[in-house]
């Protein structure tokens, strides 16, 4: 969003040392004070009351000076908004870290951490985590939990790996097939016995090119494989399909051959259609009581008709002898006339 002027001379005018920000002059206006908060909560400053100032994960002034620069800012509100954060829901982080095996104390990286749903719960489970977030508002939102032993303000892929951590736990982001070049990224910070659980788009699991290379790599090292439901991320809003793959640092002897999920429905087996001389004698007597039904129909209808029919009216014909007795036309005609 644009930052109104006022907003501007207040930034311009705060008092900066490292990580502290402190606004300048006397109390102000409780409405100007929001929304000089929200600016500096979208850059990664957190009003802390113990140090009477807002404080940053990174230097205040390198924090502030593209907004000074541009005029502009992109707020937490904006980028939740943005299509490229979408925090993991409960269910899956339940599923993401029992497929990681995790145990109290391991040491975990969490490299695109977001707010950290997945880094909070790990910690919840008792492991160390590390954290690695572009975005210094998600990334002070995360410090403020205190679930991480480090937050770092970094993009992941220019940081150098090193191999120390038993476990990476990650949902990067997708666009242009950047999810396969963060979990590649993140293997190098594995420790040789260590794995990897990444939540990635299901396009791994049939692209052609990158994707293709990426399959063959989680394949030789014995990795595994796991859909999720179709709607995982719709309380994120986003109904992109995502798939669950878990990668160790080294191929292990026993190792399960993987067959990537599909979501596409199971064929029908013939055993689904039945016995077909069941099915004929079935239709059959459907058929018999449906004719049934209707002759009863039919005949009700009759009986209803008949009664409804006015009574033919039935006039005494005078009696005179034909040639059997019986009266004949002639004396009928003579007779009205
Ligand atoms: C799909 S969100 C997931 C957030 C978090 N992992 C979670 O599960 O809730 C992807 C996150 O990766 C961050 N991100 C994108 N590119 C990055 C990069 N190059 N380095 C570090 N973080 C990055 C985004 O800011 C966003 O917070």
């Amino acid at each position: 969003m644009k930052v109104a002027d006022d907003i501007l001379h207040s930034l311009a005018s705060a008092a900066v040392d490292g990580p502290r920000l402190v606004l300048a002059g006397p109390r102000m206006d409780p409405k100007l004070y929001g929304r000089i908060n929200e600016v500096l909560e979208a850059v990664g400053g957190r009003w802390t009351k113990q140090a009477g100032a807002h404080v940053f994960p990174v230097d205040a002034a390198e924090a502030v000076a593209p907004v000074l620069a541009t005029g502009e800012v992109v707020t937490l509100r904006e980028k939740r908004n943005d299509a490229q954060y979408f925090p993991t829901p409960a269910a899956v982080v339940d599923r993401l870290l029992a497929a990681a095996d995790l145990r109290p104390d391991m040491e975990v990286l969490e490299p695109s951490a977001g707010s950290g749903a997945i880094a909070s719960a790990a910690a919840a489970r008792g492991a160390v985590v590390d954290c690695i977030e572009r975005d210094p508002g998600y990334a002070a939102v995360l410090a403020d939990t205190g679930a991480a032993r480090t937050v770092r303000v970094a993009d992941f892929l220019t940081v150098a790996p090193e191999p120390v951590y038993d476990r990476v736990v990650m949902n990067p982001p997708f666009t242009r097939g950047a999810d396969v070049e963060h979990v590649q990224h993140a293997l190098r910070f594995l420790k040789p016995d260590g794995l990897l659980v990444a939540v990635m788009s299901q396009a791994v699991s049939y692209q052609k090119g990158a994707a293709a290379a990426f399959r063959n790599l989680v394949e030789q090292r014995g990795g595994q494989a796991e859909m999720l439901p179709e709607k995982a991320f719709a309380e994120s809003g986003t109904g992109v399909g995502t798939i669950l793959v878990a990668i160790p640092a080294t191929r292990s002897a026993a190792v399960r051959p993987l067959v990537w999920p599909t979501h596409e429905q199971p064929v029908s087996g013939p055993e689904d259609f039945g016995d077909p001389a069941a099915i004929a004698r079935e239709i059959v007597d459907s058929l018999r009581k449906a004719t049934a039904a209707f002759d009863a129909v039919a005949r009700a209808l009759e009986r209803a008709q008949q009664r409804a029919a006015p009574k033919p009216v039935v006039t005494d014909l005078p009696v005179s002898a034909g040639p059997h007795g019986q009266p004949t036309l002639f004396d009928l005609l003579d007779e009205a006339s």
